[in-house]
């Protein structure tokens, strides 16, 4: 029987998932070390994910079976919430990897495209990438321009990809294209592609406000030849496994925008308990108490909608809508509590080493990524339109 522990929250954790919580913890201390370092020249967290594989977090979700943890959605948000509260370009990476990748090919794909894929990605041996967005088309998902060619044994595949998360480090790429305009959104494919394959080419790495540790590239692919054998699912399945799989994905990146915000509290309270000004510490004043009080409660609702999701998802309920409340309402929370720690932070806060100038240029992403705040209420007020 598992065993249960009383939390402050309506969710009770599970032991496994608070001491899943606990490693994470753990975990993200290792990775105060050079995250300036890392955002301010662009470097990869290359021995930071082998870690985060070693430990069991880069498939978190995948089944024992193909290497992975077995854990639960929930063990996954609490997971990505400690981890970016010190450095959310490596929790990004951990996220496409997890949500978009390895979720994907696990409930989609072939015995052998799993067993093929899945125990190196959730090893941190290899890591994926996830490609949707196009120059022409980023929210407008169904635009799709890159065409994969039925050509009998195998696709041809044309077109470019833009910002794509892990685009130069990945090895393997899930690339969605089209290949019978006609049917519009039920003509799309979702195609494995190996990094190695002769006519993919990736650009360079964009130059970019946040999550400067994590790479972001535009991929090129020339009359590729992708075999059969590597698409995912029946043919014209493409658009609906981008739609399921970003739904989930959603859920990882608001508990990385959940992880933002409360980094950025947890900066803002020490701070405010060092610095004096007026011949006080500053959190004995009340314009910042309100300050931190208003990020508290933002954070708590955040953190609640995120494990409402999570619980959603492990329950096999719906969970388009509730996964988009959470990256609507969590990416906003962070983007509020990452400015008001830099107000509370003062000139310190306008500074690389006091950390919080970087949370605020890492929290505008998860307004934009896996669909912007618009999108997210388009898909709420869709289900609630139904
Ligand atoms: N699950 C399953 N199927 C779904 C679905 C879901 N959650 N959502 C839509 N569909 C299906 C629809 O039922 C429909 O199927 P039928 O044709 O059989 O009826 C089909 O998909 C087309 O749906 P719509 O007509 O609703 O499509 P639309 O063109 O109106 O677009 C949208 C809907 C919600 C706006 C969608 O385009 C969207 O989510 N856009 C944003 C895309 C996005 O998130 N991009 C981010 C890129 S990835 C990324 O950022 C990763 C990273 O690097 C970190």
């Amino acid at each position: 029987m598992m065993t249960t522990t009383a939390t402050a929250s309506p969710f009770t954790l599970t032991e496994e998932q608070l001491a899943v919580r606990d490693a994470a913890r753990e975990f993200a201390q290792e990775l105060w070390e050079g995250v300036i370092e890392r955002d301010e020249h662009q470097r990869f967290p290359a021995q930071q994910i082998k870690r985060l594989g070693e430990l069991g977090f880069m498939g978190m979700m995948v089944s024992p079976e193909y290497g992975g943890s077995g854990l639960d959605t929930i063990s996954y948000v609490l997971a990505m919430e400690e981890i970016s509260k010190v450095d959310a370009s490596t929790s990004v990476i951990m996220s496409v990897n997890n949500s978009l990748v390895c979720w994907g090919l696990e409930q989609y794909g072939t015995e052998e495209q799993k067993h093929k894929y899945l125990p190196r990605l959730c090893s941190g041996e290899i890591i994926g990438a996830f490609a949707l967005s196009e120059p022409e088309a980023g929210s407008d998902a169904t635009s799709q321009r890159t065409t994969a060619e039925d050509m009998g044994d195998h696709y041809l595949l044309n077109g470019t990809k833009n910002w794509i998360t892990n685009g130069t480090t990945a090895s393997v790429y899930l690339v969605i294209a089209q290949t019978n305009p006609e049917l519009k959104s039920r003509g799309i494919n979702v195609l494995i592609v190996d990094r190695d394959t002769p006519g993919f080419v990736c650009g360079p790495k964009e130059n970019k406000l946040g999550i400067r540790g994590s790479d972001t590239c535009s991929l090129m692919f020339t009359d590729v030849r992708v075999p059969k054998e590597n698409r995912i699912g029946a043919d014209g399945f493409g658009f609906k496994f981008a739609m399921q799989v970003l739904a989930g994905g959603r859920i990882g990146i608001a508990a990385q925008a959940l992880g933002i915000a409360s980094g950025s509290l947890e900066l803002s309270l020490k701070y405010a308990k060092q610095r004096k000004a007026f011949g006080v510490e500053i959190a004995k004043h009340q314009a910042i108490q309100f300050k931190l009080a208003d990020m508290a409660t933002n954070v708590d609702a955040a953190r609640l909608l995120c494990l409402q999701a999570a619980a959603d998802k492990d329950n096999h309920a719906d969970y388009a809508k509730s996964g988009a409340m959470a990256k609507l309402f969590a990416s906003k929370v962070a983007m509020d509590s990452a400015v008001e720690a830099v107000q509370i932070h003062g000139g310190y806060g306008f500074v690389k080493e006091y950390h919080v100038e970087r949370l605020m240029r890492d929290a505008k992403i998860t307004q934009i990524y896996e669909g912007t705040s618009e999108i997210q209420k388009i898909v709420i007020s869709r289900e609630l339109l139904k």
